[in-house]
C-alpha cells in the first residue's frame, strides 16, 4: 500500500467524501469525541483528520491539531474551519501518521477515526500516536473491523469498490490488531448504524521501545483457523 496511491484515491474521492461518509459516520465521531472527554486548555491531536467533519464537535477552550496525508482532504478541512470560524483549531498539517514530526508528549489526547485500516502500517501509526501523546493520556480509535454478522458483511460488500479506491482494508481483524499494538483498552463498544464500527477508548501507557510487532492480515485460507485460535501476533525483525 503506497502513500501515493492513497493520496490519488482521496484526490478522486474528496469531492464525494462528505456525502458518503458525513452523516453515515457521524454517530461514531460524536461517540469518540464524548469518550475523549476534552477539558479546557488541553492539546488534542486528530490523526487522519480528513475533511474535518469532526472539528466542529470539539468544545471551545481546547487546542486541536489535525494531520492528514491528503492535501485534497485537508483543503476541505481548511474551508470548513474558515467557514465555521473554528478558533480552537490551531493547525492542519500535511503529515504521515506513521512518521510524525511532533516532539514526544506534545499532546494530552488523540483521536483516530475511520482511518486505521487504510494505513499501510497501522501499528506503527499507533506507536507514533503514543509517542506524541503524554503518558496517561486518552487515545480513541473508531474503526470498522471484520465482522461475521451477515447483514454487516453485506454493507462491506456494498462499500468494497470505495474501499479499493481508497486502499482501505474492509476486513481488518480486531484481535490481531490489539495483539500487535499492545495498547491498553479501557472500553470497547459498537458505534454507528447497525454497530458497523467499534470504538476503542485507550490509555496511553508509559513510553515504550519502537514497534516490535506489525499488523499482518491472516491469509484468506488461514483465517478461520486463526479465528478459532483467537488471533495471532505477527512479530517482525
Ligand atoms: C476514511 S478517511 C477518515 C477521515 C476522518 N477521520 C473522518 O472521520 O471522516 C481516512 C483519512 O486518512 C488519511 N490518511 C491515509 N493514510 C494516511 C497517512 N499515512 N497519514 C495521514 N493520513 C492518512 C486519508 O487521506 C483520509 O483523509
Amino acid at each position: 500500500m503506497s502513500i501515493e496511491l492513497i493520496q490519488r484515491g482521496y484526490r478522486l474521492f474528496a469531492p464525494l467524501y462528505d456525502l458518503v461518509f458525513g452523516a453515515s459516520l457521524a454517530p461514531g465521531r460524536r461517540a469518540a469525541l464524548a469518550a475523549l472527554d476534552c477539558r479546557p486548555g488541553e492539546r488534542i491531536l486528530e490523526v487522519c483528520v480528513g475533511t474535518g467533519l469532526s472539528l466542529q464537535l470539539y468544545p471551545a477552550g481546547v487546542r486541536v491539531t489535525g494531520i492528514d496525508i491528503s492535501r485534497d482532504m485537508l483543503r476541505k478541512a481548511e474551508g470548513r474551519v474558515a467557514a465555521r470560524r473554528l478558533a480552537h483549531v490551531e493547525a492542519l498539517l500535511e503529515m504521515d501518521a506513521q512518521h510524525m514530526t511532533f516532539p514526544d508528549g506534545s499532546f494530552d489526547k488523540a483521536a483516530l477515526m475511520f482511518a486505521l485500516s487504510g494505513l499501510p502500517d497501522p501499528v506503527r501509526a499507533v506507536n507514533e500516536i503514543r509517542r506524541v501523546c503524554r503518558p496517561g493520556g486518552t487515545i480513541v480509535i473508531a474503526q470498522h473491523f471484520r465482522t461475521r454478522n451477515a447483514w454487516l458483511r453485506l454493507c462491506e460488500g456494498f462499500l468494497a469498490p470505495i474501499y479499493r479506491l481508497l486502499r482501505y482494508r474492509g476486513d481488518m481483524d480486531l484481535e490481531r490488531f490489539l495483539a500487535a499494538a499492545q495498547i491498553e483498552v479501557l472500553e470497547q463498544r459498537r458505534v454507528n448504524l447497525f454497530g458497523y464500527a467499534t470504538l476503542l477508548v485507550c490509555r496511553n501507557q508509559a513510553p515504550r521501545a519502537a514497534a516490535e510487532h506489525r499488523y499482518v492480515a491472516a491469509p484468506q485460507s488461514a483465517r478461520s483457523a486463526a479465528r478459532a485460535a483467537g488471533g495471532v501476533t505477527d512479530r517482525v525483525g
